[in-house]
């Protein structure tokens, strides 16, 4: 496998150069979690022999293994050179007490690696965050969660446990593994240096708040490719709250959310720079591709690639108006900073959306040399939730009431546009957003069209009222 992988990254480092290390190449001890005690019967409590396994571990590699069984568990921690062998039919199960988890809140993971080098989880098995049993109510707009405010150190929703965490890391490697029913968000890289996330699978309950799929926070260097995200909230999700985040690469990924499929930010207090996006498939998402800049950090060097994205509504209790593209960069409150965003491309990309693209800068935090090129954008509507609102949470100025258009922009500077067209379905929908470029010019400098295209949905081979300019 070893081998498949640096094939894999060496064809990646063709695609953006990224110094990524193969796992360590001296061959692993195994050392099996049954031997250790470990029941895996789902009822019984298999923290001590899983702990006491990874424990036990005095050589680098060493795959702690987890033969077909339930192995309910506290939180277990990982060391350097520990890779979590989760076998097929094998389930990592998490604990639903408070006191399941450490006191400390921001060490509430079922798995949790800190400063570890050479760590991962891998065999084609499961860990499961038993998410449901944290729903104090169902309901389809939301779920009602559970609160673990006890100690006062969270704010109310936001009080559950994550899934997999990793803190302040190097060398980590998670591959091959479903990550499913996380209680909060599913799997966290803080901090940490050369990560690859390959062939993983994460489903979360569509209706459950926060229930993220990858979040990565101030790490460098990490490679996220053929993930299937299914889940409720963001589905992956760059941030910066202590450091900045520099190279990111997903490739050939599947995600359908409730919220954002990608989404920079919110907390964006240090710079986001070198991120590619490429083969990705998005389908009945609340938004697609996302940026809520709000607190200073500026965002460069992005690219969206071979993106197919399908948006529509859903309760506007969860962030998104069904934009394809949503770029906003304002300062959260009257105590923060403007970040701008700049040097963004968005290469061949198709979108079937009820709702237009939003570019939003703000006075001092500028989107910068944007460009569009090779897109279709197919604007329909399929559900019954009123549009005609424009989104500029969290905080800035909330929901605004704002007729709807295909792009509406506002502080920009530089937007190519190249080959792009828009599409507009004839039903009576169209009525309400029959606009096709929405901007002022005293906010919106250097604007470029050649080739662009609008026109409607029915009658495009008779290419009818067919807008074509250029201008600057
Ligand atoms: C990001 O990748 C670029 C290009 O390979 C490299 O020059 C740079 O050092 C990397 N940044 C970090 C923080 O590793
Ligand atoms: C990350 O990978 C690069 C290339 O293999 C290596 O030079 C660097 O030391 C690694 N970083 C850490 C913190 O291990
Ligand atoms: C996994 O479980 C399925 C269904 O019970 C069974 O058919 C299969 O043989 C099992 N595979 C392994 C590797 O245990
Ligand atoms: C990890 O390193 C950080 C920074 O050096 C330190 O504050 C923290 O206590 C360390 N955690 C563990 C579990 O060693
Ligand atoms: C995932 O693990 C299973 C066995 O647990 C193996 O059969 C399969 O080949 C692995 N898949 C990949 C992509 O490595
Ligand atoms: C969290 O708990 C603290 C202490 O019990 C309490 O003062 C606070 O109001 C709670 N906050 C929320 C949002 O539930
Ligand atoms: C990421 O790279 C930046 C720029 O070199 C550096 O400031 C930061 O400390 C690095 N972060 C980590 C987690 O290594
Ligand atoms: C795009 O990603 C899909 C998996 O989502 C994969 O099957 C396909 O081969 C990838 N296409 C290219 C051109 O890499
Ligand atoms: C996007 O849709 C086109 C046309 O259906 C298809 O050829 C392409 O493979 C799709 N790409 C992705 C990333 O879904
Ligand atoms: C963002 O860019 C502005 C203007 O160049 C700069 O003043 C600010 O320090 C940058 N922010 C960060 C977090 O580096
Ligand atoms: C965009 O699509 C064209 C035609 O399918 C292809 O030749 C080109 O390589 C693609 N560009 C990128 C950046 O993937
Ligand atoms: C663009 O979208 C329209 C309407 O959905 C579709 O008929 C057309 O085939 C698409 N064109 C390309 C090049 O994908």
């Amino acid at each position: 496998m070893a081998a498949k992988l640096y094939q894999l990254l060496t064809l990646l480092s063709l695609v953006i150069p990224l110094t990524q290390s193969e796992p360590s190449t001296s061959s692993p001890l195994f050392l099996s979690v049954t031997d250790f005690g470990a029941v895996g019967d789902g009822l019984h409590y298999d923290t001590a022999a899983i702990q006491s396994t990874i424990d036990a571990c005095n050589h680098s590699p060493c795959h702690v293994t987890f033969p077909p069984g339930r192995y309910l568990t506290a939180t277990i921690r990982l060391r350097s050179g520990v890779v979590l062998e989760i076998e097929k039919n094998a389930t990592v199960l998490g604990g639903t007490k408070l006191d399941d988890y450490p006191p400390e809140m921001d060490r509430w993971y079922v798995i949790l690696a800190e400063n570890a080098t050479d760590v991962g989880i891998t065999g084609g098995g499961t860990v499961d965050g038993q998410g449901l049993s944290f729903v104090e109510r169902f309901d389809e707009r939301k779920n009602v969660m559970v609160s673990w405010n006890r100690t006062g150190a969270c704010y109310g929703d936001e009080c559950r446990p994550r899934l997999v965490g990793f803190i302040g890391c190097s060398n980590v490697w998670v591959s091959n593994v479903s990550l499913i029913e996380p209680a909060y968000w599913c799997l966290h890289i803080v901090g940490c240096e050369n990560t690859s996330i390959q062939d993983v699978l994460i489903y979360g309950d569509f209706n459950t708040p926060n229930n993220d799929g990858i979040d990565l926070e101030d790490s460098n260097n990490t490679i996220i490719t053929r993930c299937h995200i299914d889940t409720g909230d963001d589905a992956i999700c760059p941030k910066t709250y202590n450091g900045p985040l520099h190279n990111l690469t997903a490739t050939d990924c599947w995600i359908r959310t409730k919220s954002s499929a990608i989404k920079f930010g919110s907390a964006s207090s240090f710079n986001f720079k070198g991120l590619v996006f490429d083969n990705i498939t998005i389908v009945d998402s609340h938004r697609g591709l996302g940026f809520q800049i709000r607190d200073g950090g500026n965002v460069s060097d992005v690219t969206f690639s071979n993106i197919n994205i399908s948006t529509r509504y859903y309760d506007p209790s969860w962030w998104g108006r069904a934009e394809p593209i949503y770029m906003t960069s304002c300062p959260r409150d009257s105590t923060s900073r403007e970040g701008s965003i700049s040097d963004v491309l968005f290469i061949n990309i198709t979108a079937n959306s009820e709702n237009g693209v939003f570019l939003s800068g703000s006075k001092h935090g500028l989107l910068t040399n944007i460009r569009f090129i090779n897109m279709n954008f197919t604007y329909n509507r399929w559900t019954n939730y009123s549009g005609g609102l424009v989104d500029y949470r969290p905080g800035c100025q909330g929901l605004v009431k704002h007729s709807t258009a295909g792009i509406i922009m506002e502080n920009m500077k530089g937007f190519d546009v190249e080959n792009v067209s828009m599409w507009w379905s004839d039903d009576h929908g169209r009525r309400q957003w029959n606009n096709p470029l929405d901007f002022r010019p005293s906010t919106v400098n250097g604007i470029s069209l050649i080739n662009f295209h609008s026109d409607s949905y029915q009658q495009q081979e008779k290419a009818t009222q067919k807008l074509s300019f250029n201008s600057s």
